[in-house]
């Protein structure tokens, strides 16, 4: 099992490019087989869940060409497969597939998704949407099977504005007859920039980015093009890497607007930062102001950012409130930051963080890909070496980790 070596207290300078949001190519991948003869996808982070997907739409007969960060994909021989859970189980993602299907046949089977075990994950909204668009679904033992004679656009009303809801709605929608609404749907970054993919094939979305999307169906999609987002994750956690130990660090290749939650916060914290519009540089203050973080649907604190914030938490002088208000299992680094010496009472979703504690090395492990990234942050402001296991997690979100922040000044190792 691969794992890290971080040995901390070296400062960060230098230049890390951000790749491609993990977020959006995960749904670029299952979308890109709604074209009929083929589609391009640029700045395509080099992730596991890119692989795993890209060996999913393989399987269902696309021959692709993954070099450099562009993936072509040829789907002209595309046909409708039954998703094993030998696929689908290694990605939570897997389940845009079921959006993607039922646009091109009316038809999935699908094994229950997998990914991160960071709470209950239901699909309820996903399948209820699905429901009201014409779609019969049955489950037999893990598998779901759905199956739509005909599939029709339908006024939908989410209870939640889920993200991956919103993503397989429009993915269906690009195809059925009529318009369908999204109303409360989700507004992240990301929902634009694969409404912009679909688009490009052909599909006639509007208002992605707010919380009305309107998708008037259509019958052919094809050469579909896009480039990625910068991944605002990724981005965002070099930022917090950046306010601990960096010396003007430039965080390349993102989107500042992108990030506005995530910067207020580091603002109150009394981090310096030069904004620029796709480039931010940050150095470290000598103190850390204390502050309170609630995590938030889009424009709001994502909950991504909550754990690898939870690192910065423990340098900042005083208390600091942290509240995870979306999932419900995503405090599981906590006993690991408290084992490197992090003063954090935790109740059920809520952690208090007395502050600043000097971080020792030691042996933690990855529960998740968050979970992994907030020990990395951990490792490289501890004093002494810290060896994280459970690297898989962090393989799956973040390109080339280990190189990125080696070339700024880290000494981080992966040992196979
Ligand atoms: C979530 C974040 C998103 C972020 C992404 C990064 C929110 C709302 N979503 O999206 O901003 O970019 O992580 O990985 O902050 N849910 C249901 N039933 C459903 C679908 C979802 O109850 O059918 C619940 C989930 O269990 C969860 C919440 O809604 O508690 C958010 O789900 P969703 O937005 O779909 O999650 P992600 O796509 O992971």
């Amino acid at each position: 099992m691969p794992k890290l070596l971080i040995e901390g207290g070296h400062t960060l300078s230098g230049v890390i490019n951000v790749s491609g949001a993990k977020n959006s190519v995960v749904a670029m991948i299952p979308a890109s087989i709604l074209c009929d003869t083929n589609a391009k996808i640029y700045n395509v982070p080099n992730i596991s869940d890119t692989n795993d997907l890209i060996d999913i739409i393989n399987m269902l007969g696309c021959k692709s060409n993954f070099t450099d960060n562009t993936l072509i994909i040829d789907t002209k021989n595309v046909k409708n497969e039954v998703i094993t859970s030998s696929y689908s189980s290694k990605l939570r993602a897997s389940y845009y597939f079921m959006g993607a299907l039922l646009g091109k046949y009316r038809h999935v089977e699908l094994y229950l998704p997998g990914g991160c075990q960071i709470g209950a994950r239901p699909i309820d909204i996903h399948l209820d949407s699905f429901e009201k668009m014409g779609v019969k679904i049955t489950k037999e033992g893990d598998k779901f099977i759905l199956d739509a004679k005909k599939l029709v656009g339908n006024e939908l009303n989410l209870r939640f504005p889920s993200v991956g809801a919103t993503i397989n709605i429009m993915l269906a929608a690009v195809k059925a007859t009529g318009k369908t609404t999204i109303n409360n749907a989700a507004k992240e970054p990301e929902i634009i920039n694969i409404a912009d993919f679909l688009n490009s094939m052909g599909a006639r979305i509007t208002g992605a980015g707010t919380s009305q999307i309107e998708i008037e169906g259509v019958d052919f999609l094809d050469n579909g093009k896009i480039s990625i987002i910068p991944d605002r994750i990724e981005a965002g956690t070099y930022l917090i890497a950046g306010s601990l130990i960096g010396k003007n660090l430039t965080i390349n290749n993102l989107c500042s607007a992108d990030l506005s939650a995530l910067i207020s916060k580091l603002r109150e914290v009394g981090v310096n930062m030069e904004i620029h519009e796709t480039s931010i540089t940050v150095t470290s203050p000598k103190v850390l102001l204390p502050i309170n973080v609630k995590t938030l649907v889009y424009p709001g604190f994502v909950t991504d950012l909550g754990q690898p914030m939870q690192a910065l938490l423990t340098k900042c002088k005083g208390i600091s409130l942290f509240e995870e208000t979306i999932y419900e299992n995503r405090m599981q680094h906590i006993k690991y930051l408290q084992k490197m010496g992090a003063k954090i009472e935790l109740n059920n979703n809520i952690a208090l963080f007395k502050g600043p504690v000097n971080l020792k090395g030691t042996n933690v492990t990855a529960t998740d890909l968050r979970a992994g990234a907030t020990l990395v942050i951990a490792a490289l402001i501890a004093k002494g070496t810290t060896k994280i296991d459970g690297i898989k997690h962090i393989l799956r979100g973040y390109d080339s980790l280990p190189r990125k922040l080696d070339s700024v000044g880290a000494k981080i190792t992966l040992v196979e």
